[in-house]
């Protein structure tokens, strides 16, 4: 099996601070960050116990090739990509909201139409919709980002009323959000793919509001194949997704939903590298870019030189 990293020790000339994500690690210094994706996984917000060969490259360059490709429209954080597991850019004061974005009645949405729910974080919905149905317009449907715990969704009117974000800033937000969104999904058509639903992190960077994280990762949004979408919808069945959902499903098929008191099954060896190389078919179908594996003769140095060079 390949190598892969499961966490990273570095310690840097300058480095002020280190937060250890689920799935990445934070190097922090007086003005800027120095992400590593590592190749952790996680699901039901819960990380597992096993690390997926190459997941941390498919994450980093998938970012990297979108927050490039929107630079134009939103500005966002990313100074330089060092290392292809590797990001550098400016430390910013991240809003304590996640911007999510559907175009889709699908996942948590779906379930909670289901459920008889026809306002979503304050917006309507309207009656009649199948899940997977295509909405009369992309929704933003926020959640709290929880510094411990699940995230939890929050209307627009309670996030101002409670101050969490100013009105004018909030505007900017969700300009931003769709206007990401929207390219987003085109270029996710041009693969073949719809863009379902996702999210974004932004943060302050003096009075400048800039895009953060990563974006339209598999990790942090849902893409069903654009192919075959409306006989499924027709057909009432479910759709083919682009998404670590396959993951979600052997861990139910396993007796774990994330529930307290609940513990991680045993991820054999051949469905570790089956996860590894799906997420190689994700990050090829995504980008239309083949994927090059990076060498692994020594992971953890080349990426801790990467960083240094960046100092
Ligand atoms: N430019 C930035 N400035 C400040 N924080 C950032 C920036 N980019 C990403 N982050 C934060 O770094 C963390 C990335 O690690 P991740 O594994 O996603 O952690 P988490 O478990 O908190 O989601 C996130 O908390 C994200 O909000
Ligand atoms: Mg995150």
């Amino acid at each position: 099996m390949s190598a892969a990293i499961k966490e990273t020790h570095f310690q840097f000339p300058g480095q002020i601070g280190f937060y250890k994500g689920k799935v990445r690690d934070v190097y922090i210094f007086e003005d800027k960050l120095a992400v590593v994706a590592s190749d952790r996984i996680s699901a039901f917000d819960v990380v597992l116990p096993r690390a997926i060969p190459h997941k941390g490259q498919v994450l980093n360059q998938i970012a990297a090739k979108f927050l490039q490709a929107t630079a134009a429209i939103v500005p966002n954080w990313v100074t330089s990509v060092p290392h292809p597991q590797v990001t550098v850019g400016k430390k910013c004061e991240p809003f304590k909201v996640e911007m999510v974005i559907r175009g889709y009645l699908a996942g948590h949405a779906a379930r909670e139409y289901k459920a008889g729910k026809r306002t979503l974080c304050g917006v309507a919905l309207p009656d009649g919709l199948r899940e997977n149905d295509k909405l009369p317009q992309p929704i933003i449907t926020p959640t709290t980002k929880a510094s411990e715990g699940h995230d939890e969704d929050i209307s627009k009117e309670e996030i101002l009323a409670k101050g969490i974000v100013s009105p004018e800033d909030y505007a900017v937000l969700e300009k931003y959000t769709h206007a990401l969104f929207e390219k987003g999904s085109q270029m996710a058509l041009e693969k073949g793919l719809i863009l379902v639903d996702t999210k974004y992190e932004f943060g302050k960077y003096g009075d400048e509001i800039l895009l953060i994280d990563e974006i339209h990762t598999p990790d942090s949004s849902r893409y069903f194949y654009a192919e075959g979408y409306e006989a499924l919808q027709e057909a009432g069945l479910p759709q083919k997704q682009l998404s670590k959902e396959f993951v979600r499903q052997w861990l139910i098929q396993n007796g774990f939903q994330g529930k307290e008191g609940q513990s991680v099954p045993n991820m054999p060896d051949d469905f570790v590298n089956q996860i590894s190389e799906r997420y190689i078919e994700l990050y090829e179908k995504i980008t239309g870019d083949k994927f090059v594996k990076s060498a692994n003769n020594d992971l953890e140095k080349s990426i801790e030189t990467a960083i240094l060079n960046q100092l």
